[in-house]
């Protein structure tokens, strides 16, 4: 069934060039649908009615089941979003580091609440949980940017910047702030060629790497496993204790063989973890 949505003519071309561009790098048309959804997003600046219908158009999917997957994940917004998403993450370790008087802050001053839009159009604020960056807490994200070591001052200053249309920067990462329909089309996976821009990890993330390697240490090796093994396969035998890891050998999840009876038995890891 072909849905009447709403996109004119010129629309309909290019999104369809771009959407048949995504669905060919999948086996299944339908895992186009994430992706297709950041587009969707790209476009209009949300999930419109309009996005769900032509998504399900493309992939042979229902506007029920488009629509399923698309308030599931909290980073698809079925209402029009603010050009800056700003996200306080107000997860444990950033709120007890001063997460929860940032949101408190924020959310007065731009007198909105979670996953609402500042009058301008310009803002949309949201509680968010962890973003892996608690070695910088407590942390704001704007658009998925990095903004570190953040305080209720430094992330007032950001928003008021963000609203007078001024250039921000993050902390860390790309050199300035793109727009919400931008990073949607990144998200799409259509590059803008920043990827490379500034740093990823920091000199707090990759303090106890430089730790351990001007003091010598170094993960201690593997004690020697006394069960017998289930079975003997090429892979399992690799890797000696100490020896450097190899994929499939004992230090190595990838696809390795089962090689104790606690890999092949639910009983005997049920009752290991809980003895732990
Ligand atoms: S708790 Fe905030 S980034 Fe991890």
């Amino acid at each position: 069934m072909t849905h009447d949505n709403g996109f004119d003519a010129e629309q309909v071309t290019r999104l369809r060039a771009e959407a048949r561009e995504i669905v060919a790098r999948y086996p299944q048309p339908r895992s186009a649908l994430l992706p297709l959804l950041h587009l969707m997003q790209a476009e209009d600046g949300y999930v419109s009615p309009t996005g769900i219908a032509f998504c399900a158009d493309e992939l042979g999917l229902t506007t029920a089941e488009v629509s399923a997957v698309a308030t599931f994940y909290t980073q698809y917004k079925r209402h029009p979003n603010g050009e800056y998403t700003v996200g306080v993450c107000t997860n444990t370790l950033c709120a007890v580091m001063g997460g929860d008087a940032i949101w408190d802050g924020l959310s007065e001053h731009l007198g909105v609440g979670h996953d609402e839009t500042t009058d301008d159009g310009k803002v949309t604020l949201e509680r968010i949980e962890c973003n892996a960056a608690c070695d910088y807490a407590p942390v704001v994200m704007v658009n998925w940017e990095f903004f570190d070591n953040q305080t209720p001052d430094s992330a007032r200053a950001t928003v008021d910047q963000l609203r007078a249309g001024e250039p921000v920067a993050p902390t860390r990462g790309a050199d300035s702030v793109c727009t919400f329909k931008q990073m949607s089309r990144v998200l799409a996976g259509f590059s803008d060629g920043r990827a490379d821009e500034g740093i990823g990890a920091g000199v707090a993330t990759q303090r106890g790497t430089v730790l351990a390697k001007e003091r010598g240490w170094a993960a201690p090796a593997f004690p020697a496993d006394d069960a017998a093994p289930v079975t003997t396969a090429p892979a399992a035998t690799a890797t000696a204790a100490g020896a450097t890891p190899v994929t499939g050998g004992e230090q190595s999840s990838a696809e390795r063989p089962v090689t104790t009876p606690a890999d092949a038995s639910a009983t005997t890891q049920t009752s290991t973890s809980k003895e732990s």
